[in-house]
């Protein structure tokens, strides 16, 4: 079990950036407690900036749930009061006028979404994240996969959300501003009660989480077209969907059932993107189409929009996946890596085509 001087001493290499000292030497870290695996402590802020607070509340519980024997880090706010299973207090009936100020400061938002199961919807939605942020922008992404939360484990992130003023601080890993059902719902929940779940979510994530500016959120859906696409589209007028597929033709089948679903909300659909399209076997450099070809160019073409990008089986995205460091953060100069920041201008090119840009607001 970790001991309180280990945590301290991990907290000391937090340093305020406005006066120039570690947040324990200023005296900010108070009711510390430890139980089992678990760690608690009180930020007490004092003269902050409001980015200072969530800077140092975001790098404190990183760093202490990087530390051995820690499992759960809650990192409270000035004695604000913590709620992390808010999620089920809803908002549903939002005026329609109310919907679209939910995230003022967010220009672009981004679905990736598929009619299907396993296509890789979650590694496009992460990498295309990391390659949006590699291009400059400030970028958030939002895993609403209520039956299979993968997000948190892709981007290697063991943090935990915070509370400010009521407000949910998502949780930083790699750059990019995180939240997850998957934190805020218990692993044990059964399956059926998670369903009826995702539409107080999607609303909790826009109206209670502090996201801040951003250029671009980006959505990592459920597969099949029920009620988290629908919630979705019906909260925040999204800018796009981007369509995943495999080549194959009971992928496609699927998708069309997606797109024609989409189109229905009046939803723009950005283009699709056709993973695990071919492996190029390593030894031989032979071309493999392991699951046919040129499915995402034919789906492409029946609705009218474009093929973002193809992307090979890799057996490194897949291992980038499982140990949390996405393939665009380990190996950014790999083909895999370039094909998906190929992806991100794609899509930047597509939201512009569309006349999806939003002025961004002035922050004063
Ligand atoms: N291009 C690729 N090359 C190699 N492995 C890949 C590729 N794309 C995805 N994978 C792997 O395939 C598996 C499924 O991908 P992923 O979880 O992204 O799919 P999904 O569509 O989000 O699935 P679900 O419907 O379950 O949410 C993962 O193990 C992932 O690492
Ligand atoms: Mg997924």
């Amino acid at each position: 079990m970790v001991d309180e001087k280990a945590v301290l001493d991990a907290l000391r290499g937090v340093r305020d950036p406005e006066q120039q000292q570690d947040i324990v030497a200023l005296g900010l870290v108070q009711e510390l407690k430890i139980a089992d695996s678990g760690v608690t402590f009180t930020l007490a802020f004092t003269t902050q900036s409001p980015q200072s607070k969530v800077t140092l509340h975001s790098m404190a519980s990183r760093i202490v749930g990087r530390l051995p024997g820690v499992a759960k880090v809650q990192v409270k706010m000035g004695g604000a009061e913590t709620r992390p299973a808010a999620a089920a207090h809803g908002h549903a009936h939002a005026p329609a006028a109310a919907r679209a100020e939910f995230i003022p400061e967010v220009r672009h938002t981004i679905a990736v979404s598929s009619g299907k199961g396993g296509v890789g919807k979650s590694t496009v939605a992460v990498n295309l994240a990391v390659a949006l942020r590699q291009t400059g922008g400030m970028v958030g992404i939002i895993d609403s996969d209520v039956y299979g939360p993968d997000i948190p484990l892709m981007l290697g992130s063991r943090g935990r959300p915070g509370m400010f003023d009521n407000k949910i601080i998502p949780v930083e890993a790699h750059g990019l501003k995180m939240m997850s059902i998957g934190l805020l719902v218990n692993d044990r929940e059964p399956l059926v009660w998670r369903g009826p779940m995702i539409h107080s979510f999607i609303q909790q994530m826009l109206k209670d989480v502090m996201w801040g500016a951003l250029d671009y959120l980006v959505f990592d859906m459920p597969p099949g077209t029920g009620d988290a696409q629908l919630s979705l589209s019906q909260v925040i007028p999204l800018s796009g969907v981007v369509m995943v597929t495999t080549p194959q033709e009971v992928a496609l089948l699927d998708v069309r059932k997606a797109i024609g679903m989409f189109q229905k909300l009046n939803v723009p659909i950005l283009g699709v993107v056709e993973n695990m399209s071919y492996f190029l076997a390593p030894d031989t450099g032979n071309r493999y189409a392991i699951f046919g070809e040129g499915g995402g160019q034919r789906i492409a073409d029946e609705y009218g929009v474009p093929l973002l990008a193809q992307l090979p089986l890799d057996p490194e995205t897949r291992v980038g996946g499982d140990e949390g460091s996405p393939i665009t953060i380990r190996r950014p100069d790999s083909p895999q890596a370039q094909a998906f920041r190929a992806l991100a201008s794609a899509v930047q090119a597509r939201l512009h085509e569309l006349g999806a840009l939003k002025p961004l607001p002035t922050i004063g």
